[in-house]
């Protein structure tokens, strides 16, 4: 995809993040290919290799033969460059500081002309409509228009990686780092506008992404916690550590989450003897029999790789992320919204958890509706993500350590708790049943 260069009025509305970007920006105002942009930054003795180092990464040059040929190109000063990054030059931060009147005056100036540029919202049908939620078919840009400000309980968004990956017919994932980037906090705007106070916002991508994300979202909403979900991707990498961590972003509009529900998971055990990997000391008494809390690092999430629990060939997450975003952040009732939807677990989750929800997917919509008619195999994953949630040991797991002879909280319970325990648990299946039943 070629640089999204949207001109108004005169002046470039992208922000740039890499002076490749910026290169390849200007020789597009040239109208230069990218082979005669090349040719034209050799006269500045420029090689090909020495301008495509900062294609992805957001350095400015240190070596002064090419920091001045790429200004002389793009008859810069290095004061002006730093600017077209949105950064504060290097060494004039007291000047920015003191001056900030003259600069607010500069921006609100431009204030009306951009507003000027407001469309009349189009209203959009949903594709699909289910007694809980709406899909939407479209460019999620678009389709957030018609979400109103503050109605949203919680946003879980895991967009494409720009990995040039292969997705359906029409959706590019290959896009320049600048022109990425820019989209990203485009739409990132629109999830803090229709995000309730104390909404949660929660993000899925590489690490790479999150970083800059992180940046940007730290000036607009209250950091919770940058989750790390282990997980191997793609292949090692030659000169680099082997990726094994995906990033999960949870950010909250304003002070506090309106909701936090705490999530609980098992002990670690080895799955043939059943014995702790973790040693918990002497505590063993004073642990919660509903697990231990959950924490930022989530170990026990699985790529969807079987094709009998795939709904289409590529990226899907699983059921059981989903379930412990949605259930942390919200109550029954609460509305989810998910502007990328793929094969629709969100929605899916939603459905069985009891939460609205609003979907948005450019793509195959179908793959979608059928997932949330049928939910027959969605359920039987929640059954098994249910079995080890909330529990210090999954029954499974407490019969093998009984039978090795290892400690479970049953022995640290009177007669009385065990009984109550009990009928709690029957209590508790029987609601799940009727949760189940009240699904279609
Ligand atoms: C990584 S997948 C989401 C997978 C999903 N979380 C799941 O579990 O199935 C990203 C999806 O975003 C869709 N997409 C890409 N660009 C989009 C856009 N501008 N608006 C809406 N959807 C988009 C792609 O078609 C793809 O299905």
């Amino acid at each position: 995809m070629s640089l999204q260069t949207i001109s108004y009025m005169g002046c470039i509305e992208l922000r740039f993040f890499t002076v490749f970007d910026i290169v390849k920006n200007k020789a597009d105002q040239l109208g230069h290919t990218e082979e005669e942009m090349f040719a034209n930054l050799k006269k500045e003795r420029i090689n090909k290799k020495e301008i495509l180092a900062y294609q992805e990464s957001g350095i400015i040059p240190t070596d002064e033969k090419v920091l001045n040929g790429i200004l002389s190109y793009l008859e810069m000063s290095k004061v002006e460059l730093e600017l077209t990054l949105g950064r504060i030059p290097t060494g004039f931060e007291d000047v920015f500081l003191n001056n900030t009147k003259e600069i607010a005056k500069i921006l609100e100036d431009r204030k009306g002309d951009k507003e000027g540029f407001q469309n009349v919202i189009p209203e959009i049908q949903p594709y699909y409509s289910s007694d809980l939620g709406k899909l939407y078919n479209g460019d999620c840009l678009e389709l957030f228009k018609q979400v109103p400000d503050e109605s949203v309980d919680t946003v879980f968004a895991d967009p494409p990686f720009n990995l040039d990956k292969e997705y359906d017919e029409g959706v590019t994932d290959k896009n320049t780092f600048s022109g990425y980037l820019d989209w990203y906090y485009n739409w990132i705007d629109e999830c803090i506008r229709v995000l309730k106070p104390g909404g949660a916002l929660f993000i899925y991508n590489i690490p790479k992404w999150n970083t800059y994300l992180s940046e940007y979202l730290n000036g607009r909403m209250n950091f919770r916690n940058w989750i790390t979900v282990d997980m191997k991707f793609g292949l090692p990498i030659q000169n680099r550590l082997y990726p094994a961590n995906y990033s999960l972003l949870y950010y909250v509009k304003g002070d506090k989450p309106k909701t936090f529900n705490v999530q609980r998971v098992p002990l670690q055990t080895c799955p043939h003897c059943g014995r702790e990997i973790k040693d918990y000391g002497g505590y063993k008494n004073k642990m919660n029999p509903k697990g231990v809390t959950l924490s930022d690092v989530w170990s026990d999430i699985y790529p969807v790789r079987h094709s009998s629990s795939k709904n289409r060939k590529f990226n899907e997450l699983s059921v059981k992320l989903l379930d412990r975003v949605i259930s942390m952040s919200t109550n029954e009732g609460d509305v989810v919204l998910d502007p990328f939807g793929g094969s629709g677990t969100t929605f899916a989750v939603s459905e069985l958890l009891g939460r609205k929800w609003i979907g948005f997917e450019l793509g195959n919509c179908e793959i979608i509706k059928d997932r949330v008619e049928n939910k027959d195999r969605d359920k039987k994953l929640f059954e098994k993500v249910y079995e080890e949630k909330n529990k210090l040991f999954p029954d499974k797991v407490k019969e093998l350590r009984k039978k090795n002879g290892l400690w479970t909280d049953d022995d640290f319970r009177s007669d009385k708790e065990n009984e109550e325990k009990e009928k709690a648990n029957k209590l508790k299946e029987k609601n799940f049943d009727q949760i189940s039943l009240s699904l279609k």
